[in-house]
């Protein structure tokens, strides 16, 4: 691919306090690429994340977007720009309906969309998610995990994101809602959503992405296409569980 990335992070680091938690990291995506980022607890996942959303800011190197640098700007910024986050443990507003929530999420976009665009949105999130329609009035708070995490991705939907970082979004859900959630994700990405996919079930997101990061202790340990990373004896021994001795594969 000759044009230039979409997102490209260079030398990415962060330190809580005094503490390193992403030690100068490169990565890139390039537009309509679903890209995962995998690694153990405390590695510096939602680190990165929370740093290219606009939460955290980075404690040295760049971050550009649509070849324009955005490291340190605000979140709301970001938004505005094309930056989506679906963060870990969801976020919903627990207090606010269903509706409510998805209203949030267009807010960035009030005064820029015709009022219209956002009902057609709508319309458009709840084709993705029935159930979500069905229970428009119900506070979010009272939702099931699953359901709460459809409605943390529709809220993000309904903010038009070119690039959509998902924090851990098969967390705690039972299989067969981690595979509506996953087909969702994979829907999104063929309707021309960037993705940079946060997730712990390394062999579900590596059989699904273009590309792949392994992040171990705040550094890259290994990238390729999600292909090369399946089969890589240090990524199944590690990540998918598989003993490489005995395997004979
Ligand atoms: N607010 C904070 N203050 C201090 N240290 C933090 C803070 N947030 C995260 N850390 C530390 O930074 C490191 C990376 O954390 P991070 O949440 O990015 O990991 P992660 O890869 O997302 O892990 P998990 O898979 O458990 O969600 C960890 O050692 C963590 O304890
Ligand atoms: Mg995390």
């Amino acid at each position: 691919m000759s044009a230039a990335p979409l997102l490209k992070v260079k030398d990415l680091k962060l330190s809580y306090g005094g503490i390193a938690a992403v030690k100068g990291i490169d990565f890139h995506i390039h537009s309509g690429e679903l890209v995962t980022l995998i690694g153990a607890n405390g590695a510096g996942k939602t680190t990165t994340l929370k740093v290219i959303a606009g939460l955290l800011k980075p404690s040295s190197g760049s971050i550009h977007f649509l070849e324009s640098a955005i490291g340190g700007r605000p979140a709301y910024e970001l938004a505005e720009l094309g930056i989506g986050l679906v963060p870990e443990g969801r976020g919903v507003f627990a207090r606010m309906t269903i509706l409510e929530n998805l209203q949030m999420g267009a807010y960035i976009r009030q005064g820029t969309y015709p009022a219209e665009s956002i009902e057609q949105d709508l319309k458009a999130v709840f084709e993705t998610f029935p159930r979500l329609r069905e229970r428009l009035p119900q506070l979010a708070g009272t939702l099931s995990g699953g359901e709460q995490q459809m409605v943390a991705i529709a809220r993000a939907m309904m903010a038009k994101p070119k690039l959509l970082l998902l924090d851990e979004p098969s967390m705690g859900l039972a299989p067969i809602m981690v595979e509506t959630i996953f087909g969702v994700i994979q829907n999104l990405n063929q309707q021309g959503i960037t993705i940079l996919l946060v997730e712990q079930n390394a062999r579900l997101a590596l059989s699904m992405a273009d590309r792949a990061y392994v992040l171990e202790s705040g550094a890259i340990a290994l990238s390729g296409s999600a292909d090369e990373l399946l089969n890589d004896d240090r990524v199944r021994e590690a990540y998918l569980g598989v003993d490489v001795k005995t395997s004979g594969a």
